[in-house]
């Protein structure tokens, strides 16, 4: 999935030759699953057709204040429209047009627009060699970059002009490539690994039956998609739950029991930056894993349990760089509880959940939670959907790692 799915880009088109590579742009913008406006200057308008790209982009294509098909000469809003942007991207952007935008010229819709923009701007420069290379034009880029505005090169090849050298605007590939990798690059958990465990384990009685709980897992894998959505590459050993995520950064391994778990976590924990434990982990065994199916001879049985590893609390022995994250399901005395749970663990940050709560813990779609850090400062959030708590849990994780 693109990191452009639902997001709204406006594409602002200047007079070029280029313009026509913005038809298979905007498709492939489409593709990704943005939202595409469209703006051109009056000179685009001779390389390309409005109509073209409205059909494309399924928006209407503005280039003028007002709306000359309008009877009423309805005001177009560049305000609006830039403030609607989540990326601004000016293809191709001319040595006029860069000039314009370099010097706060705001003469057609456009460049007004620029102005107003909040969000990233991105620009692909195309025009002939020689105006490329013109200390004018190097002048008009340099003085954009320094405004935070981001060029996508233009690249060597034949020109409109016959003539052979740099001013080729970008491919659409490339000018899609190019802005999808700079915004995963600049994403707060880009580079950083997460291990995450979710859902409960299931401790084998018999080749038949078990001893598990109602964790759902889902908080678990809302995390784990939170994380990803920031750049995180996730490690997500999950143990048997309904749950599916499908995230090139996600990678899922099922474990079973407690002491799979165990085992999985600790093949990974030295290699990443973050643990988050989210797993219901069963906290006793069956002794004695009967290979036969135990019949019903008597009228009772009497199970012998012994307890499983800590998960948690062996990886805050051996913890050297890694953040380590943890959650508290309790009933009462929950702030206490959850506070020595963080402190005996050697926990950076603890997630407390009570059940005291309506609303929160397992199962639900729902949570209310407290996070405790290790100077033991609290944070008490207010009942959310799952989705929401794990976005709350990711904020306080990059908090954490900035600080
Ligand atoms: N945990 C773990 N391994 C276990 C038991 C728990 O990694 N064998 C982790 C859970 O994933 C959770 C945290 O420990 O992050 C707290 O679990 P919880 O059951 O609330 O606490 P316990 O330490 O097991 O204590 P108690 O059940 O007595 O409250």
């Amino acid at each position: 999935m693109s990191i452009l799915k639902d997001k709204k880009i406006l594409l602002g088109i200047s007079g070029g030759i280029a313009a026509y590579k913005t038809a298979p742009l905007i498709r492939l913008f489409i593709k990704a699953g943005a939202n595409v406006k469209v703006i051109m200057t009056p000179a685009s308008k001779d390389f390309v057709t409005p109509l073209t790209l409205s059909t494309l982009s399924k928006n209407p294509v503005l280039s003028s204040f007002t709306n000359d098909d309008d009877e009423n000469d309805t005001w177009n809003n560049h305000v609006d429209l830039g403030l609607w942007a989540d990326y601004f991207l000016i293809a191709p952007a001319t040595a006029n047009t860069m000039s314009k935008m370099a010097n706060g010229n705001s003469d057609n819709f456009l460049l007004a627009s620029y102005l107003s923009a909040k969000c990233p701007v991105y620009f692909a420069p195309a025009m002939d060699l020689d105006m490329y290379k013109h200390q004018s034009t190097v002048d008009s880029i340099a003085t954009l970059q320094s405004f935070g505005n981001i060029m996508i090169p233009a690249t060597s090849g034949e020109l409109a002009s016959g003539l052979v050298g740099e001013g080729r605007m970008a491919e659409p590939e490339d000018i899609v490539a190019f802005i999808e990798n700079d915004i995963l690059d600049k994403l707060p958990l880009r580079g950083k690994k997460i291990l995450l465990t979710a859902g409960p384990t299931y401790e084998a009685i018999d080749p038949v039956r078990f001893i598990g709980n109602h964790s759902s897992g889902k908080m678990g894998f809302e995390i784990a998609k939170s994380a990803a959505k920031q750049g995180a590459e996730v490690i997500l050993i999950a143990g048997p739950t309904q749950q599916t995520v499908s995230h090139h950064l996600i990678n899922v391994l099922p474990v079973v029991s407690a002491q799979d778990m165990y085992d999985a976590t600790h093949s990974y924990f030295k290699d990443v930056d973050v643990a988050i434990l989210s797993a219901a982990v069963a906290d006793y065994k069956p002794k004695f894993i009967e290979s036969q199916k135990i019949k019903k001879k008597s009228s009772t049985l009497t199970l012998e349990l012994e307890k499983t590893k800590d998960i948690l609390a062996s990886l805050g022995e051996i913890k050297t760089h890694q953040l380590l994250i943890g959650f508290a399901l309790e009933t009462n005395n929950e702030l206490e509880n959850a506070k020595g749970k963080l402190l005996k663990k050697n926990l950076d940050l603890i997630v407390l959940n009570s059940l005291q709560d309506k609303g929160a813990g397992f199962g639900g779609d729902n949570n209310k939670i407290t996070i405790i850090d290790s100077k033991l400062n609290i944070t008490p959030y207010q009942l959310k959907s799952k989705s929401e708590v794990a976005n709350d849990i990711v904020l306080q994780l990059i908090k954490k790692l900035n600080a």
